[in-house]
């Protein structure tokens, strides 16, 4: 392992030290040449001599030499070792690269997406994609400290497992053991997560990936993305919401020192007022949206629980009902609203939270429904069969043995990095992210299984053109 990033080279001025890393740039003078060397720290710069004539761009390489501190008029204040450089004493070229495909020395915008996926490894390989990475690990290494020191636990749920109805489509995975039958990867933890309540958790967390089938957007990942799915029992929304707000305003201070929170509280919307204010329930609150470093977080509350059934809420199965879920069928009504769910439901409000960051909606949760009779209400409202009904038995089952009343939320990491960055899109923040028409483009996938595989699983497949 090497123990010595470039970042660090100015600690160890007039002494020998030896770096590992890329050839970013090549100024050749003759008899002197230059290199700036690049890790994932910075970029430094090495003054060498005709040893290095062979040496090219992205070749990966052993440095040796001596630190010197530069005169004053050559001090680089843009780079963190523009006080320094590197006297060559030897070169190893470890491995010689051929000219990249696509160039990595920009901000990468202006590449084709199909391209930059192809070869992510090498656009990971640009500044701003890596210092996403770096901010990306810090932001979780930090929210798991806040949480932990707050007693929450980190649980981990299944991956293959029974469908969580959260509005998607399914991903499915065949069974060998129980032919013709299919688990599925969890749109999100959300059943797990209230049985965890169940079991005596109280406080959970996770970094879960969740698994959707739906079209890729720019705040939309296609196929999977990463929630902070949080849980708790004895909460009320207020708990919830103030947990959050702590969580991220601390998280946003010590790690992007940069960025300023335009108002504190968060306000709190009502689903109704910023309709008829905004016309969306993620309104932009930015003061000026111009300005990169304004954050606008707010809560929309109060929605109400069931919206319009359409042809897309295909997820609850008969498409007879009048009734969907606006955030998903767990959410518990305002206790106040009760009596409502015989007589008018579209009345109703739901104790449903949505977070929303500079006109995105980062995160969403809710108070969840604790007593078996309100659940069945609600199924048989959102136009569950019985059959459908029996699909969540368990959860029914599970609230008659002592169930706390609990409530979370979850915050996609992929967007609220989005937004927080001012970047374009969620696979920004991505390491490997689907392409479109859900090309896993790095590996080319998704591929065809072998006859023998197939035959396994007990599936037949017909040839169809994609
Ligand atoms: P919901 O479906 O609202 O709630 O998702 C919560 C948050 O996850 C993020 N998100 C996505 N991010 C990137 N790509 C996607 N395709 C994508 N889909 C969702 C958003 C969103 O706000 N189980 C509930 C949470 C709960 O009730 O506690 C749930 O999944 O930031």
């Amino acid at each position: 392992m090497k123990d010595l990033f470039v970042k660090d080279t100015p600690l160890h001025i007039d002494n020998e030290i030896e770096l590992l890393g890329w050839v970013e740039t090549k100024r050749d003078h003759k008899k002197i040449i230059f290199l700036d060397i690049r890790d994932r720290t910075g970029i430094v710069q090495v003054v060498g001599d005709t040893r290095l004539a062979d040496v090219s761009t992205e070749d990966v390489v052993k440095i040796t030499g001596k630190v010197k501190k530069r005169p004053e008029r050559l001090i680089n204040p843009k780079i963190v070792t523009g006080e320094i450089e590197i006297e060559m004493t030897n070169i190893e070229i470890i491995s010689k690269a051929a000219p990249l495909p696509i160039p990595i020395d920009t901000d990468g915008y202006e590449i084709d997406e199909e391209a930059r996926f192809k070869y992510r490894y090498l656009d990971l390989r640009r500044a701003r994609m890596t210092r996403n990475l770096v901010l990306r690990s810090q932001t979780l290494m930090f929210i798991r400290n806040f949480l932990t020191k707050k007693s929450f636990i980190e649980v981990e749920t299944p991956i293959l497992t029974k469908t969580t109805p959260e509005g998607a489509r399914d991903f499915l995975v065949p069974s060998r053991l129980k032919k013709g039958q299919f688990y599925a990867l969890p749109q999100s933890p959300q059943q797990y997560k209230q049985l965890l309540m169940v079991a005596g958790i109280e406080r959970y967390f996770q970094i879960a990936r969740c698994f959707r089938d739906e079209d890729p957007r720019k705040d939309r990942a296609y196929g999977e993305f990463t929630q902070l799915d949080i849980e708790m029992s004895f909460v009320t929304q207020e708990d919830i919401m103030s947990l959050t707000e702590d969580l991220f305003t601390s998280m946003v201070k010590e790690l992007f020192p940069d960025k300023k929170i335009s108002q504190t509280p968060w306000p709190r919307l009502s689903h109704s007022e910023v309709m008829k204010k905004y016309g969306t329930d993620k309104p932009d609150l930015r003061k000026d949206t111009n300005d990169p470093s304004e954050l606008a977080f707010s809560w929309t509350i109060d929605f109400p629980l069931f919206t319009e059934q359409s042809d897309e809420d295909f997820y609850h199965g008969s498409g007879k009902a009048k009734f969907a879920p606006s955030h998903h069928m767990f959410t518990a009504p305002h206790p106040d609203d009760v009596t409502l769910l015989e007589t008018d439901p579209m009345k109703v409000r739901g104790q449903q939270h949505d977070l929303i960051l500079n006109g995105f909606e980062v995160g969403g949760g809710s108070i969840r429904i604790h007593d078996s009779k309100i659940q069945t209400k609600v199924f048989d409202l959102i136009g569950f069969s019985k059959d459908q009904q029996k699909q969540f038995a368990h959860m029914l089952e599970a609230f008659s043995y002592g169930v706390p009343p609990h409530g979370g939320i979850a915050p996609g990491i992929d967007r609220l990095l989005m937004a927080l960055l001012g970047e374009p899109s969620v696979r920004e923040l991505i390491a490997f992210p689907a392409s479109s028409g859900g090309k896993i483009a790095v590996m080319d996938g998704p591929s065809k299984a072998t006859d023998e595989q197939l035959a396994e699983l007990g599936i037949r497949t017909i040839e169809v053109d994609n």
